[in-house]
C-alpha cells in the first residue's frame, strides 16, 4: 500500500460519527480525503479545518447522483463506505420509508459504490463498515440487522473475487457513541458505547492493513466468538432482552 501521504481516499458518511473522525485522521496524516454526506454545514466545517480534505454532497439515495460522482471522482488509492442509517423499534411500528432509506442506503448504494469504484481502486483498499448488528441478530433493528449481515457476504464474496486486483475489507463496530446512538430510545445503552474517536483508530489501523475482518473492541470480539459457541436464538433471546423497552 501507498504511503497515506500519497493517498487519495473516499469516505461516505463523513458528516458525522465514525466517518467524520476517521477523515480528520487520514488527513492528519496526510492523505487527500474526498468526505461526502447530504448536509453541507458539517462538510463545510470539515473542509475549514482541513486542507486535505475535499468535499463532495452526496445522497446515497440517488443513484444517479451517485453514478455522476463515481464518474467526476478522479483517481483513488482507496475508499471507505462508511454511511449507514437505523431505525430503532419494534417492526410493526415501522415503515415502509424506513425500510427503504436503511436498504437504499446500507445496502444499495455500497453495491452501487462497490460496482462503479472498481475500477479507480485497482490495486487499492477497499474497507465496507458493516456492525455487529451483522453478526447477531438483533431485535428492534430488525432491517438494520439484516442489512448488515448482507454486507458481511457481499464483502467476504468480493475479497475473493477481486483478490489480485482491490484489498477488500469489513469493519464491524459495536455500539458507539455518535448521533446514530443519540436517541431515546437507547438512552439506557449509552454507557455501554465506544467513543467515535477510539473507534475511528481502529479503522484507519485496519484501512492500513489488507486484512478481510475486523471487530474492534474486546467485548465485540468476544461477543462474536459467543455467537459461534452458543445456539443462534439463544443470543437473538439476549439481545432481545437488552433492547426490550416497555411500552
Ligand atoms: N453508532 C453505532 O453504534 C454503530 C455501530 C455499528 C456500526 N455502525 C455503523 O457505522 C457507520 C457510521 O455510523 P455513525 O455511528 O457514525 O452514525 P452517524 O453519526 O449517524 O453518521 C452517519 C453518516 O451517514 C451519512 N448518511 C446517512 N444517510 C445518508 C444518505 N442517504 N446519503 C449520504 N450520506 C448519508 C450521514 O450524513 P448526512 O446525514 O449528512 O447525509 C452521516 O455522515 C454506519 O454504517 C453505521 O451503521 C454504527
Amino acid at each position: 500500500m501507498k504511503p497515506l501521504a500519497q493517498q487519495r481516499i473516499l469516505v461516505t458518511g463523513a458528516s458525522s460519527g465514525l466517518g467524520r473522525a476517521l477523515s480528520v485522521r487520514l488527513a492528519d496524516a496526510g492523505a487527500t480525503v474526498v468526505a461526502t454526506a447530504r448536509r453541507q454545514a458539517p462538510l463545510d466545517e470539515l473542509a475549514d479545518r482541513h486542507p486535505g480534505i475535499e468535499t463532495r454532497i452526496l445522497d446515497l439515495m440517488d443513484a444517479a447522483g451517485l453514478a455522476k460522482l463515481c464518474h467526476t471522482i478522479g483517481p483513488l488509492t482507496g475508499a471507505v463506505l462508511n454511511a449507514g442509517v437505523t431505525h430503532v423499534g419494534p417492526f410493526n411500528a415501522g415503515s415502509d420509508a424506513d425500510d427503504a432509506a436503511m436498504v437504499e442506503t446500507n445496502v444499495m448504494a455500497n453495491v452501487r459504490l462497490a460496482r462503479a469504484l472498481y475500477t479507480p481502486l485497482v490495486d487499492g483498499r477497499l474497507v465496507i463498515v458493516g456492525s455487529m448488528a451483522g453478526q447477531v441478530a438483533l431485535p428492534y433493528q430488525a432491517v438494520y440487522s439484516g442489512t448488515k449481515a448482507f454486507l458481511q457476504n457481499f464483502s467476504l464474496a468480493l475479497r475473493e473475487e477481486w483478490r489480485d486486483q482491490v484489498s477488500v475489507g469489513l469493519f464491524t463496530p459495536g455500539g458507539i457513541k455518535t448521533e446514530m446512538t443519540d436517541i431515546e430510545a437507547l438512552s439506557k445503552l449509552q454507557n455501554m458505547l465506544a467513543g467515535a474517536d477510539e473507534v475511528a483508530d481502529e479503522l484507519m489501523a485496519f484501512y492500513l492493513s489488507d486484512r478481510a475482518l475486523r471487530i474492534p473492541g474486546f467485548v465485540n470480539r468476544v461477543s462474536a466468538t459467543a455467537t459461534r459457541l452458543l445456539p443462534r436464538p439463544t443470543i437473538t433471546r439476549i439481545m432481545e432482552r437488552v433492547y426490550h423497552r416497555e411500552p
